[in-house]
């Protein structure tokens, strides 16, 4: 079964107001499915009260905003009480890092990567320093921008009590191993994991008890909704964290570490999200018992199939032209690569490319992505950074046409 493209597109009301223009900006923030939109714009019409209340607009306001959590929590395949519905994962990250900072003594020690966007980065580092304790970094490979599990092995011991890592990173593209990277950091520590899914989710929502992580973070403005963050923390670490609500809101689910309080509109429409998921399932599959993180499984294969098609012609473009250096795996053939594709051009600024490619309605675009070491530690100028082509599900050979045809041209 392939994913039917044209159903999908029309779930994306976007897409139809710029013919021609080819969308591959997505990793900064994707368009907003219809069903998102009509939930915002019923909660803004008729709903647009503090929730929660006995008065009709009032209860409803407040349902819809449940029904969103609900739906969510389900599709991770976690308790509701275990989901923090936030601004963004930058806040959502730093909230954390005072919640779970606040416990840490000396002689305790982290480990964060370089791969990450500073999100996921900066927080834990900053209150180590001022915590006192020890940071380890586990380096990418500074010709690939991977990671190598194996030393991460190394950097683990008694004293570690945390392991920040990305799912995916926003430049290199590859997923980690999640499931492996925290079986390895439990069977060689006592640490707990947490792991930022921005770059990943928009390909993949994840079962996220299947993974075993602590903590987990994504922004769902990235993944079709939305401009909120979704944050998971396991209900087997909370006792260790320090409340970051109103003293008088303490241990209240979806509080403890949401201290700007809750968007309302914007939570109610996040159920929009799983709305069109299961749309898709139904459409793909058929009516069907299964729960809703195994229909987020099912519709895995259909989207990571179709975005593998998606990639596979411009990573061969980019890995044999000889004026570009492509950061990551050159091929989609493990499924681990999603078409996050970035790419140094070494005859010209990654600027003077992207407004070429942009003069000709592709809408890409250059700089460090907030991976600021990364790009760093890859050896490229963060100001002007790599040209980044980010794709998802509603892109269409067409758009991968079009991109080659105007690289070759911009490149030549
Ligand atoms: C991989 C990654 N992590 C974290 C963030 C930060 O997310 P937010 O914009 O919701 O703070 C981004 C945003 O671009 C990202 O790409």
């Amino acid at each position: 079964m392939k994913l039917d493209i044209d159903f999908v597109r029309a779930q994306f009301s976007q897409l139809n107001d710029e013919p021609g223009f080819v969308f591959a900006s997505n990793a900064g923030g994707s368009y907003v499915c219809n069903q998102v939109n009509n939930l915002m714009e019923h909660y803004n019409r008729h709903t647009r009260v503090q929730p929660y209340s006995r008065f009709a607009s009032s209860h409803e306001a407040g349902e819809a905003m449940d029904r969103a959590k609900q739906l969510w929590s389900e599709a991770l395949n976690i308790d509701l009480s275990e989901l923090t519905i936030g601004p963004s994962t930058s806040i959502n990250t730093y909230v954390m890092a005072q919640a779970i900072g606040a416990g840490w003594k000396a002689g305790d020690e982290i480990i964060v990567t370089n791969q990450d966007h500073e999100a996921n980065s900066g927080v834990w580092r900053r209150k180590a320093e001022e915590k006192g304790i020890t940071i380890r970094q586990w380096t990418v490979d500074p010709e690939t921008g991977l990671l190598d599990i194996v030393q991460l092995q190394t950097l683990l011991n008694e004293k570690t009590r945390w392991v920040f890592f990305t799912h995916c990173s926003n430049i290199v593209g590859t997923a980690n191993p999640v499931a492996e990277i925290t079986r390895l950091v439990k069977a060689n520590s006592s640490a707990k994991v947490f792991v930022d899914a921005v770059a990943y989710a928009p390909h993949h929502i994840s079962d996220l008890k299947a993974l075993g992580v602590d903590g987990y973070a994504f922004s769902l403005y990235k993944v079709f909704g939305p401009h909120q963050s979704l944050l998971y923390v396991n209900r087997e670490v909370t006792g260790d964290l320090a409340s970051q609500a109103h003293y008088f809101n303490a241990g209240n689910p979806g509080y403890d570490y949401n201290p700007a309080g809750p968007q309302h509109a914007q939570v109610a429409a996040c159920a929009g999200v799983i709305d069109y998921f299961n749309l898709l399932h139904t459409h793909h599959f058929g009516d069907s018992s299964t729960d809703t993180a195994g229909k987020m499984n099912d519709l895995h294969g259909l989207i990571q199939a179709h975005e593998n098609q998606l990639g596979a012609p411009i990573l061969d473009f980019l890995s044999n032209h000889a004026d570009v250096q492509l950061i990551g795996k050159t091929n989609t053939r493990d499924n681990d690569r999603a078409p996050t594709i970035a790419f140094k051009p070494l005859r010209q600024s990654s600027e003077s490319l992207v407004h070429s490619l942009q003069d000709k309605g592709i809408g890409t675009e250059n700089g460090n992505f907030y991976a600021h070491r990364l790009i760093t530690d890859l050896g490229i100028d963060p100001v002007d950074g790599v040209v980044r082509l980010s794709l998802v599900h509603y892109n269409q050979q067409a758009d991968v046409d079009r991109i080659l045809t105007e690289l070759d041209r911009a490149l030549n």
